[in-house]
């Protein structure tokens, strides 16, 4: 399956096809197809498969007009966006709609990576350094030209900073417990997408290719960068946009987008490896009570299984799930349970038989089941890719469900393996298609989530809520991802930002961090930094590993139970805001939780900004990430501002010093902003409907629209739903509602500016 060599040589043909061109070179063919005005596919077989798309369901071509003009060595290609010059050797050009160069084709040859003799590798091996060899090229390259201010961004959860400009980067899905520092190449999750910001003008790329990629952000060359692969095609995508909002929306319309969750899987998640038993689940549940904290949900990690077996119960520690949940669900929690993807090969196991019946599960080339081992000890692993073992994985979640679970988390599914990495000759097929483990392994994890959400959506009719560790392009349309194995260190909490945001570009708008840090011991003032970063994360949950100090809030002294609880109860607050937010995410893409340069990027100052972020349009904020500060070094964009605290008004286009006591995150709410805030809540229950206050901070005159509905199943895709139009002039508040389709109207709708409730508005 290794694809035929570049380079292409000069251009013998020209074809067009409705939205599409073929231009044929001396040694082959490239196809530019107009998705839309903005996105146009760059496509050259070299793998003879034509393989479909894992990440983009359904057909997205628009079917729009294009140009193809045609000179000697050049053919121009137009759509009312773009313009794209395709020249001998399959060079690409990419301008704007004026003829302002947006990417280029770099036209040198790549330096190549320095290599060392043997001996001097060998010499420096002895001290345990580890070299790795670099391909000088790959089979299938795309150089662009790189220009000096030329920033970049998405790319997924790599480790590191907002801009990835002077790195590298390989997409293959990585479990790796050492703590994740900023040259890590690869982690849990592979999207292969990368939104380039220049000086002027903005685009991204999206390299289809779920075999391993390699990503060099100009840290060979300051003259170029490049996506590369050693198998599959020349398959990507340029998108291409009048901002990086647009640019975002674009990747989203592709590659589809979050939808929209259940109202309480955005209250807080308590969680750790080790709950052993029914009673440390109820303990947990009853300890979030006595102290006041708010929390939706527990999660049961692999402890509740009977040897590490996926869809069974180990019925000695937990005899009852069905009362157990049952009486979780009347103090308003609900239970999650960890399902990896690795079956216990045991004959007797029905999963096992099963699937073994079926032959549900990958095979060596030889046709024997293929078997690692994970925590079940020898383990096969379904072919996800097939439709009939989806079908079969979702369906086996019935039981979970009869039992009353309310949640599945995806582990484990790069997939891991203890007994070495799968070999890449693994036999998995793409639906009919017989292929392989290095096709394969990127969208694993994106095949098991997707089963698992159409297995819950079909057994239950509620929102799905799955969550996954690893993930390709598009499976923020099957679930939530959170970071995986991250580790108590000051360097982890600081990464989350970046890494949080990173993700959102990426099409992931509901991800969070593991709380506390997963790995190593929490510190007391590390838990109450993270809880304060946490609790304005779209996931929020606290995770812990086996053996690690315990890190329940109540496990701290009196002062961080306090702050703990103080940001728990913030975060319940924001609910309807982030709610909303989760809404707009739906129909534009835009992610919750954005980096300044999203939403600020014609101000240069936010380019490289790690520290800070928006959470929506109008809530800046900058928790301290740094162990023994106590103060925050802001930057306030242009405009008026006021700080969430104490409501001063503050004068944007400047740094400020903000104290930050161990208590305080500070946060910013931009002038002419409503937020909707819930009353004091400890989880979230009919109750979300009876009362909504409207916190004003005055400013020029605005618009805010807040979207309600019964937060559980899809009956708002069919209209039931309301709308409110909050309109802010003049100081004055008003309310209408636009669309009523939601029966549950609020009763109240408090309008609240400083401290005091202003008006009581209600206009329907
Ligand atoms: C993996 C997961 C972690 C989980 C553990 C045990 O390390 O990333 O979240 O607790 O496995 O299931």
């Amino acid at each position: 399956m290794k694809s035929k060599e570049m380079p292409f040589g000069k251009i013998v043909k020209t074809e067009k096809t409705g939205d599409a061109v073929v231009v044929t070179f001396e040694h082959g063919e490239l196809e530019i197809t107009a998705y839309t005005d903005f996105i146009v596919r760059v496509f050259a077989d070299l793998s003879g498969i034509h393989p479909a798309s894992f990440a983009i369901e359904g057909n997205k071509k628009t079917g729009i007009i294009v140009s193809v003009e045609e000179a000697k060595g050049c053919v121009t290609f137009t759509t009312k966006e773009l313009i794209v010059k395709i020249r001998d050797e399959a060079k690409v050009d990419f301008y704007d709609k004026h003829g302002k160069a947006l990417c280029m084709d770099y036209r040198g040859e790549r330096k190549g990576a320095k290599t060392l003799s043997l001996e001097m590798k060998q010499f420096v091996e002895q001290e345990g350094h580890v070299l790795t060899e670099k391909d000088a090229n790959h089979r299938i390259q795309s150089v662009k030209k790189l220009d000096a201010g030329d920033c970049f961004y998405g790319m997924g959860d790599k480790t590191g900073f907002i801009n990835k400009r002077g790195y590298e980067y390989v997409s293959w899905n990585t479990d790796d417990p050492f703590p994740h520092v900023d040259s890590y190449k690869s982690l849990y999750k592979s999207i292969p997408f990368f939104i380039t910001l220049k000086e002027e003008g903005v685009f991204g790329i999206f390299y289809d290719n779920t075999n391993r990629t390699y990503f060099d952000f100009g840290k060979e060359s300051d003259d170029y960068y490049f996506f590369a692969a050693d198998e599959g095609d020349l398959n990507y995508y340029f998108i291409g946009g009048n901002s990086m909002e647009e640019v975002v929306r674009g990747y989203t319309y592709l590659t589809g987008r979050a939808p929209l969750p259940q109202l309480w899987t955005l209250g807080y998640h308590q969680s750790r490896w080790g709950y052993r038993c029914e009673v440390d689940i109820r303990e947990v549940a009853e300890n979030m009570k006595k102290h006041g904290l708010p929390c939706d949900a527990v999660h049961m990690d692999i402890d509740y299984m009977r040897g590490y077996r996926v869809f069974t119960v180990d019925e000695e520690k937990f005899p009852d799930v069905k009362t157990l949940s049952k009486d979780m669900h009347e103090m308003g929690l609900h239970l999650v349970t960890i399902i990896d993807p690795g079956v216990k090969k045991d004959e007797g196991y029905s999963v096992y038989d099963k699937g073994m019946e079926k032959g549900y599960f990958a095979t060596s080339p030889d046709g024997e089941t293929y078997e690692n081992a994970v925590w079940p000890g020898t383990a096969v692993y379904p072919d996800f890719g097939r439709e009939a073992v989806r079908k079969w994985w979702g369906e086996n979640h019935r039981i979970l469900v009869e039992d009353g679970i309310d949640g599945i988390w995806n582990d484990m599914n790069e997939p891991a393996s203890f007994k070495g990495e799968l070999p890449e000759d693994v036999v998995f097929y793409a639906e009919e298609r017989k292929t392989c483990h290095s096709e394969i392994h990127n969208v694993y994890g994106h095949n098991m989530a997707r089963a698992t959400y159409a297995g819950l959506k079909e057994l239950t009719g509620k929102r799905p809520f799955v969550i996954t560790r690893a993930c390709y392009s598009g499976s923020q349309k099957y679930a939530l991802a959170w970071t995986g194995d991250n580790q108590s260190l000051w360097t982890h909490l600081q990464m989350a930002i970046p890494q949080l945001c990173n993700l959102g570009l990426s099409g992931m708008p509901y991800v969070g961090t593991d709380i506390g840090g997963f790995g190593s011991d929490t510190t007391k003032e590390l838990m109450c930094r993270w809880i304060e970063l946490g609790s304005l994360s779209p996931f929020c949950r606290n995770h812990n590993a086996l053996a690690c100090k315990d890190q329940e809030p109540w496990k701290f002294d009196e002062e961080t139970l306090e702050i703990y609880r103080k940001y728990l109860k913030l975060r319940y607050a924001l609910l309807p805001y982030l709610y909303d937010l989760f809404r707009q995410q739906e129909e534009s893409g835009m992610p919750l939780m954005r980096p300044m340069v999203l939403q600020y990027e014609k101000d240069h100052e936010t380019r490289n900004m790690n520290g800070q972020f928006m959470i929506g349009e109008s809530i800046l904020a900058a928790p301290v990430v740094e162990q023994g500060a106590t103060r925050k070094m802001v930057y306030l964009p242009e405009g008026e501002w006021y700080d969430y605290w104490s409501r001063e008004k503050l004068e944007g286009g400047r740094y400020i010093i903000r104290k930050a006591a161990l208590d305080e995150c500070p946060l910013f709410v931009k002038a002419g902003s409503v937020i909707p805030h819930y009353p004091e809540m400890d989880h979230v229950s009919k109750e979300k409907d009876k009362t909504l206050i409207l916190r004003v901070y005055p400013g020029e005159e605005g618009e805010y629209f807040h979207y309600q509905d019964n937060g559980e199943d899809f009956a708002y895709r069919e209209g039931e739903y309301n709308l409110y139009r909050i309109s802010l002039k003049d100081g004055q508040v008003s309310v209408n509602l636009e669309h009523q389709g939601y029966a549950h109207v609020y009763e109240n709708i408090l309008v609240q500016c400083k401290d005091e409730f202003i008006n009581k508005v209600i206009t329907y």
